[in-house]
């Protein structure tokens, strides 16, 4: 880097990597497309501010999720129901400027909230149009079922949506607890089913959570045009995604089986997201026989 294109030091770090943009390409609904149909494992991390967001992108992972975890990592909540629309809207705002002073390439997904898609349609393209405003790409919803027209609803608006299913935190009270989904014959079913669903109605990404790896690998083989993204599914998925503060060992409480902690034999965060992003395109993490559900 020539002393013209090094940024000027700041007191409170820098985002801005270089004067000269990255010659990655942004990444987008075909790129994605492509790295799954050529066998390439999808790479997602959590993110909820400007540096993370930017460290992450600089470390080469392709989907950026601001995840309504940050109730529990960044707010102290005990679950993510009572993260509000506008706190998720902030938090996608400050990411999406991160990433922008960075010049980033990563696709940003702004994850709607608990209360926020439910009352109706209307009500979902709504909160869907406030994320992508504040610089999402796509916009995450939880669930099955009735979702599947929320989709449609959404994805005709020109709102690109990743669903997810098996354990959907926003309804941990009704499921009884964060437990692995999927595991009767009645509840591979319904999973099986619901996936269809939700890729019929154009949800183009698919987040599988704490579901058996026999099931999420065939669903990654029958969802022809909707890649799999799993936490707790097992190495088939098309992708890996994980929460950001688990996956650098900022857990204080029993870390989930299925969590690596990257900062282990790493000497900075982004040399821990960098060995998260090589693991999981050689297909090293997760490592299946960790959670056989
Ligand atoms: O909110 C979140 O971070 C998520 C991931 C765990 C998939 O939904």
């Amino acid at each position: 880097m020539s002393a013209e294109t090094t940024p000027p030091a700041t007191p409170y770090g820098t985002l801005a990597r270089a004067a000269v943009p990255s010659a990655r390409k942004p990444v987008s609904l075909p790129r994605l497309r492509e790295l799954h149909a050529a066998g390439e494992k999808i790479t997602m991390l959590t993110a909820y501010d400007a540096t993370f967001a930017a460290v992450a992108d600089a470390a080469g992972v392709e989907c950026i999720l601001v995840g309504d975890s940050l109730g529990m990592v960044c707010q102290g909540l005990t679950s993510t129901v009572g993260v509000t629309l506008e706190t998720m809207r902030h938090h996608t705002e400050c990411v999406a400027n991160g990433l922008r002073r960075s010049h980033g390439v990563a696709w940003l997904i702004g994850d709607l909230p608990f209360g926020s898609y439910h009352e109706s349609k209307e009500q979902a393209l709504r909160s869907a149009v406030v994320l992508m405003q504040a610089g999402a790409h796509m916009v995450k919803l939880e669930g099955g079922g009735w979702t599947a027209d929320v989709v449609r609803f959404l994805v005709e608006r020109g709102i690109p949506v990743c669903a997810h299913l098996g354990l959907t935190p926003q309804t941990v009270h009704a499921l009884g607890g964060y437990r692995v989904q999927g595991k009767t014959d009645e509840g591979a079913a319904r999973l099986k089913r619901e996936a269809h669903e939700l890729q019929d109605a154009g949800a183009a990404l698919l987040v599988l959570e704490m579901v058996p790896a026999a099931l999420s690998a065939g669903l990654t083989q029958t969802l022809t045009h909707c890649p799999t993204i799993g936490i707790g599914a097992g190495s088939a998925t098309a992708g890996q995604v994980l929460v950001l503060h688990d996956m650098l060992g900022m857990n204080l409480g029993k870390m989930p089986r299925f969590v690596h902690n990257f900062m282990q034999d790493a000497g900075s965060v982004r040399g821990a997201i960098e060995a998260y992003v090589q693991a999981v395109k050689a297909v090293r993490f997760p490592v299946d026989a960790v959670h056989a559900w």
